[in-house]
């Protein structure tokens, strides 16, 4: 039986919206407010499902305290209260929307997880906009 154990956590993070390579009036044209050069904020809030079969012996798909260490080390104490733009490696060269956030987010926690779990993770950035990864 494959059963999906989620957990949800959250982040505050400021970000631009910008490329480099563009000029200011395309990057406003394109990001709008976004690209306000004195950064904004968002809270982020994150749900982390992770899919597989229940072991026997234990009863757990995962045991759920280990989803909320990864999410804690490569999430929260990666992420909360930082400057995206500025202070978190991955983007450096990467524009911080949250397509690429939650794409960063999937891929930190699936490293940290057993290969025979799926993971799916869903980032919201507002309470009505959200995205959804799953590899
Ligand atoms: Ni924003």
């Amino acid at each position: 039986m494959r059963v999906t154990v989620s957990r949800k956590a959250h982040f505050n993070a400021a970000h631009r919206l910008y490329r480099q390579d563009w000029s200011f009036e395309k990057n406003d044209a394109v990001f709008g407010k976004c690209n306000n050069p004195h950064f904004h904020g968002h809270n982020y809030e994150l749900i982390a499902s992770v899919t597989g079969e229940i072991d026997p012996e234990t009863g757990y798909v995962i045991d759920v305290k280990i989803l909320k260490d990864i999410i804690k080390s490569e999430v929260e104490d990666a992420f909360d209260h930082k400057n995206l733009n500025l202070e978190v490696p991955e983007f450096k060269e990467l524009n911080p929307t949250a397509e690429n956030i939650v794409v960063v987010i999937y891929n930190k926690i699936k490293a940290k997880l057993d290969p025979k779990l799926d993971l799916e993770v869903t980032l919201y950035e507002t309470p009505r906009n959200f995205v959804k990864y799953s590899g």
